[in-house]
């Protein structure tokens, strides 16, 4: 069984598909913590039913971006998980956080990356006109969503969608998404070739 913990920072229900997909044996893994910057993070709720440990690291209650980074790092290191879930988790990771788990943090993102990175990906996607969005999980490098990619899902814009339909629209896929990724790399079926994931 892999250790994995889950960085989310909102309502968490990408990381409520992560915790249902474990109870129901499609990902082999373990949910040893979640660690969010946001005491208010209904994540949180979504843990403690679930007996999950709660990390929380109030980014507020920092004196500065690097102190939080140092303690979110220690948080991290705590952890002794294989794989660390960004589910929602609205910061930038620094850099030293991504060179010390590098193969092992991976993100949902709400675009047809390398389409519409950063915040808000559906209303970039509106606001573009495209016809085709959808969802991506990724592994994380220092780039903004710029990591090599595991699996995508497509879904098409439709008349009349403004961005709350169409978020509405990818979250139903991004929740199929986020735990077939994790499925592939607790299997150990994920192999990082330059820009390639390759899945065996
Ligand atoms: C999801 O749509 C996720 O893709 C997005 O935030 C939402 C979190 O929802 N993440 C990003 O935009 C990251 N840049 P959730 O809290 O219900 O899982």
């Amino acid at each position: 069984m892999k250790r994995i913990a889950v960085l989310a920072s909102g309502r968490g229900s990408n990381f409520q598909a992560v915790i249902d997909a474990i109870e129901n044996k499609q990902v082999p893994a373990i949910c040893a913590m979640l660690i969010t910057d946001n005491p208010e993070a209904y994540a949180i709720e979504r843990a403690r039913a679930k007996n999950i440990p709660v990390t929380i690291l109030d980014f507020a209650t920092y004196p500065s971006r690097e102190a939080y980074e140092k303690a979110l790092l220690r948080a991290m290191e705590q952890c002794k998980a294989d794989l660390f879930v960004l589910a929602g988790y609205m910061r930038i990771l620094g850099t030293g956080i991504v060179k010390a788990f590098s193969g092992k943090i991976i993100n949902i993102h709400p675009a047809l990356l390398p389409a519409f990175p950063g915040l808000h990906g559906q209303r970039q996607a509106i606001q573009h006109g495209v016809k085709v969005s959808g969802c991506t999980v990724h592994f994380v490098d220092e780039s903004l969503d710029g990591g090599p990619i595991i699996v995508q899902r497509c879904v098409h814009v439709q008349e009349g969608d403004d961005e709350e339909t169409l978020s509405s629209r990818i979250l139903e896929y991004e929740h199929r998404c986020l735990p077939e990724a994790i499925r592939l790399f607790c299997e150990g079926r994920l192999i990082i070739d330059g820009r390639n994931v390759r899945i065996r």
